[in-house]
């Protein structure tokens, strides 16, 4: 093995090159462990608080063996509890068949089995023949609470009842991401898929760049820029290295060669992408990248064409009535273009729409996981679309031609990682930090997976 002894477990460590051992990926009992000493210890991104918007209304979000209601009660506090009725431990709320969560408005949640009822604060409210008991089950008949806290529009869980707070937990992100007011934009689609592979492995496709150049050909045309990755405790982000001249602002959305016209090149690359990802764009900046040829002479500079541009679809939303935030564009260039936040949930940011993916086990299984995206932007008050999950397999057709560039290599990863042939991960220092940074973190939940210096 060219694995060192020495494990990489502060973030300096991951400027040099690293080595991941699969077992993080392809263990069952690795599997079978991250669900006490990970899923049900860290902060997890369960649901918008959009879509628990009055009292009475409910969702669920299901993890591994675990299923939790979040609830808003008649004080407009939302709550969270474990979904289990504590009678005999029927799982109170049911997911109708094929859909993801349950999700509806009650003024209370009865038991199906035996009847027992409880308040959307958890209480419990009734329970049949109560004096059968006497008395002795009076303090454990409500639910079991589970930490509740929102950031960025989300509704966040912890099942640990000695956990630490969720700010202290996101640092750095919110931090580094309130500027773009996350909490204003709202789905425009998404969708949901059992995918084969461990949920690292799918976590994993979208957090380098790295992989562009040869799972997605097509944006080679656009140019080649270089994509960096970086460490910030727990979490981590990726952004391009920005070019010479180039806004640091946007400069990501427009990759040019030398010899291309800028106005051109944006609409080609816009309409591209809103067709063959309809992800990290909006209709109101195609349309606006369409004008450009008309509005703008030929030989105007690549800055201009990129700042007329922004400053267009800018104004044409603001005519909608949505109003695009203002970030210091030193501030987005060090936010770059997506956040990973431990452990599972990506924030692909922006200041009028963004992409998420999220991943978590399925059966604890580690060659399956639950795969999620979701697109959301900024809408005019009252116009945004009513979305539900879409299950969708995991294949281009069901999501689309770029995210099915990715999927391809998904189950493939992960039938690798098993052979003899191989003996861990390598991520690129520079380019896949992130990768090597979700394992550090990872081996200090899990006392196992420890990343090692990669020998010279
Ligand atoms: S299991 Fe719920 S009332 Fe009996
Ligand atoms: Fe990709």
């Amino acid at each position: 093995m060219s694995q060192s002894e020495h494990p990489a477990t502060t973030e300096s460590d991951l400027e040099s090159a690293v080595i991941i051992p699969p077992e993080a990926y392809t263990s069952k009992a690795y599997a079978q462990a991250e669900r006490d000493r990970l899923w049900r210890r860290v902060w997890l991104q369960a649901g918008r608080v959009e879509e628990v918007p009055n009292p009475g209304n409910f969702i669920t979000f299901d993890v591994g063996d675990d299923s939790i209601i979040i609830t808003r009660a008649p004080d407009n506090q939302l709550n969270a509890f474990h979904n289990v009725c504590p009678h005999r431990g029927r799982r109170l709320v049911d997911v109708p068949p094929g859909k993801r969560n349950a999700r509806g408005a009650r003024s209370q949640f009865v038991c199906g089995y035996h009847g027992w009822r409880f308040g959307l604060d958890g209480e419990n409210t009734h329970i049949p023949s109560q004096e059968d008991w006497q008395g002795a089950v009076d303090h454990c008949a409500g639910l079991t609470a589970v930490q509740l806290d929102t950031w960025g529009g989300w509704i966040w869980i912890n099942m640990d009842p000695d956990c630490e707070p969720l700010a202290d937990f996101l640092a750095p992100v919110p931090e580094m991401l309130d500027p773009f007011q996350l909490q204003n934009m709202r789905v425009r689609w998404r969708k949901w898929g059992i995918f084969n592979c461990n949920w690292k492995v799918a976590m994993e496709a979208f957090c380098e760049t790295y992989h562009v150049q040869t799972t997605h050909p097509e944006f080679n045309r656009y140019g080649a820029f270089r994509g960096w990755s970086q460490s910030h405790g727990k979490h981590s982000n990726i952004g391009y290295v920005t070019a010479k001249e180039m806004d640091k602002n946007q400069s990501a959305k427009l990759r040019l060669s030398d010899n291309d016209d800028p106005r051109i090149a944006t609409a080609e690359m816009q309409e591209y992408v809103w067709n063959n990802a309809n992800t990290n764009t909006t209709e109101t900046l195609v349309n606006a990248a369409r004008r450009l040829k008309d509005e703008l002479p030929e030989g105007t500079p690549p800055t201009e064409v990129l700042q007329h541009w922004l400053k267009s679809a800018r104004a044409d939303d603001e005519a909608r009535g949505m109003v695009w935030p203002d970030v210091d564009p030193e501030h987005v260039g060090k936010s770059g273009t997506a956040w990973q936040v431990f452990p599972n949930f990506q924030i692909g940011h922006s200041v009028n729409n963004m992409l998420c993916y999220s991943a978590r086990p399925y059966k604890g299984d580690p060659d399956q996981c639950i795969f999620e995206g979701a697109v959301y932007e900024l809408y005019p008050e009252g116009k945004e679309p009513e979305t539900e999950w879409e299950f969708c397999e995991a294949t281009a057709e069901a999501w689309c031609y770029v995210l099915g560039q990715d999927f391809s290599n998904m189950a493939a990863v992960q039938e690798g990682m098993k052979s003899l042939g191989f003996n861990g991960a390598k991520p690129n220092p520079f380019m896949e930090r992130s990768v090597a940074n979700l394992h550090r973190n990872l081996a200090k939940y899990m006392e196992a997976g420890q990343p090692c210096q990669l020998k010279k």
